[in-house]
C-alpha cells in the first residue's frame, strides 16, 4: 500500500498532514506494536498524525536543555486549563482546584480511593471504555451497569439512550459513585445539558458523587455542544470531581499527565487525602506539554476537527456501501466508529474474526460490556487511505 507523507502540520491548514504507513510502523506505541506488520491497526485510542507544532517547541525546548527532571510545582497548570476552558466550553475553572495526576486512570483511581471503601458500589453505563471496570475492580468496589439501549429512533441526534428508570433505582440503591464518560467512548455521545442535571439532582438527593472523565471533550464536534459537569450549576460543583488530560485531543499519551478537577470547597479538601506522591508520578514533560496543548493548542485543535470531521463522514460512507448489513451512528465526538456487525454472523468475537481474515484490527465490543460482543470499535484517527484500505479489506473478507 503506497500512502505518501505530507508534510507540515503546523494547525493553519484545513487539510491534515499525514504520516505514511512506513512511518508509523517504525512507531514504537502500542498501536503499532501491538500486531504483525501485516495487520492494519485500527483499535487503541492514539491518532496517526503529526504531534502539534506547540508542543513539539516546548518538548524539543525541554529536551535539548536537559531538564529533565521531576515535576515540581506547576501553576501554569490551572491557568491552562482555565483558558482553555472558558474559550472552549465557557467554564472558567477555578486554578487553584486543577490537582495534576499520570493519567485520568491514576486520577480516577486515587479519587476513588479517598471517596469509597472496599465494597461500596459504583454505577458505570456500557457500552464503556473497559478500564471503567478495571478501575472500579481495582479499587474494591462492586459495579452496578445500567447499559445504555439502541433503538432505530433518534432523540436530540442519539439512538443510544439512557434507561433513566434503571438508574434512578441504582441511585436509591445506595452507589456511592457515578462514573460517567462524557463525551462517551465508544458512542461518541455527548451527554445533553438536561441529561447531566437529571444526574445532578439524583446525586444530591442520594448522596453519590459523579465523577466525569471528560478526556474526550476537546474532540466534540460543533453539532453537539459539550457541557462540562461542573459548569452546570452549585449541586453540580457539590457533588462533581472531573477528571481529564490533554492525551486524548492531543495524542500525548505517552507523555503521562491528567488533571482531577473540582469547583468546591469541601470536595477539593477531602481530596487532600490522596496521596501527594500522585502529584510527582506524573512525568515532567506531560505536565509542560499539557499546559502547551491547553494554552496555545487551539488552532490545531480546530485543524484536527477539520479532518476528524472528513473521516466520519467517509467512516458512514464506507459503511454503507462496503458492508450495509452493519449498524452504526455518526459519533459526534472524539475519533471512534461503534460498528454493529450482528448481521454478519461472524461468530462470537467479530474482532478477532477480522484479524485472522481480513488483516485489520479493530478493539471487541465484549470488553466494553458483556452484551456487545457483535461490536467492533474502529479508530479513525487515521488517513483516508487506511480508513480506505481497511473498508477494502473487511469488505473482502465479509462484504
Ligand atoms: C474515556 C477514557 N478515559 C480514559 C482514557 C485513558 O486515559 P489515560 O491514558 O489518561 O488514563 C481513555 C483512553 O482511550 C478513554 O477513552
Amino acid at each position: 500500500m503506497e500512502i505518501g507523507i505530507k508534510e507540515c502540520n503546523t494547525g493553519t491548514m484545513s487539510d491534515f498532514g499525514f504520516l505514511s504507513i512506513d512511518e508509523l510502523r517504525t512507531h514504537k506505541s502500542e498501536k503499532w506494536r501491538g500486531f504483525p506488520q501485516d495487520v492494519l491497526p485500527l483499535p487503541v485510542a492514539e491518532m496517526d498524525f503529526q504531534v502539534a507544532e506547540p508542543i513539539r517547541k516546548v518538548l524539543l525546548e525541554m529536551v535539548s536543555h536537559s531538564d529533565l527532571g521531576y515535576l515540581g510545582s506547576i501553576p501554569e497548570m490551572g491557568e491552562a486549563f482555565k483558558h482553555f476552558a472558558s474559550s472552549r466550553f465557557g467554564w472558567k475553572p477555578d486554578p487553584l482546584q486543577v490537582r495534576i495526576a499520570a493519567d485520568v486512570g491514576v486520577g480516577i483511581v486515587e479519587t476513588l480511593r479517598v471517596i469509597t471503601k472496599p465494597g461500596d458500589s459504583i454505577l458505570i453505563n456500557s457500552p464503556v471504555y473497559p478500564n471503567f471496570s478495571a478501575w472500579s475492580e481495582e479499587t474494591h468496589l462492586s459495579v452496578v451497569d445500567v447499559p445504555l439501549t439502541h433503538t432505530d429512533i433518534e432523540i436530540d441526534g442519539n439512538n443510544w439512550h439512557l434507561n433513566w428508570d434503571a438508574i434512578e433505582k441504582a441511585y436509591q440503591s445506595g452507589i456511592k459513585v457515578h462514573l460517567i464518560c462524557n463525551p462517551h467512548n465508544p458512542l461518541g455521545r455527548v451527554y445533553t445539558r438536561a441529561e447531566l442535571l437529571r444526574f445532578v439532582e439524583l446525586a444530591v438527593a442520594n448522596n453519590v458523587i459523579v465523577i466525569s472523565d471528560e478526556i474526550h471533550a476537546p474532540l466534540t464536534f460543533s453539532e453537539q455542544p459539550f457541557t462540562p459537569f461542573l459548569a452546570i450549576d452549585d449541586r453540580a460543583r457539590s457533588v462533581g470531581i472531573t477528571v481529564t488530560a490533554a492525551s486524548k485531543g492531543w495524542n500525548i499519551a505517552g507523555l503521562k499527565c491528567a488533571i482531577i478537577v473540582t469547583e468546591d470547597e469541601a470536595l477539593f479538601e477531602r481530596l487532600n487525602a490522596i496521596a501527594p506522591a500522585t502529584h510527582y508520578r506524573a512525568s515532567l514533560l506531560g505536565a509542560f506539554a499539557t499546559v502547551a496543548a491547553f494554552r496555545e493548542g487551539g488552532p490545531w485543535l480546530d485543524a484536527l476537527l477539520l479532518q476528524l470531521d472528513k473521516n466520519r463522514n467517509l467512516v458512514q460512507e464506507l459503511i454503507s456501501e462496503k458492508i450495509p448489513a452493519a449498524v452504526a451512528h455518526i459519533p459526534h465526538s472524539s475519533y471512534l466508529s461503534w460498528i454493529d456487525l450482528s448481521a454478519y454472523n461472524l461468530g462470537d468475537n467479530p474482532a478477532a474474526y477480522l484479524v485472522e481474515n481480513a488483516k485489520t484490527a479493530f478493539v471487541p465490543g465484549e470488553r466494553f460490556g458483556k452484551d456487545f460482543s457483535q461490536f467492533i470499535r474502529l479508530n479513525f484517527a487515521t488517513s483516508p487511505e487506511i480508513i480506505k484500505e481497511a473498508f477494502e479489506r473487511v469488505s473482502a473478507a465479509i462484504g
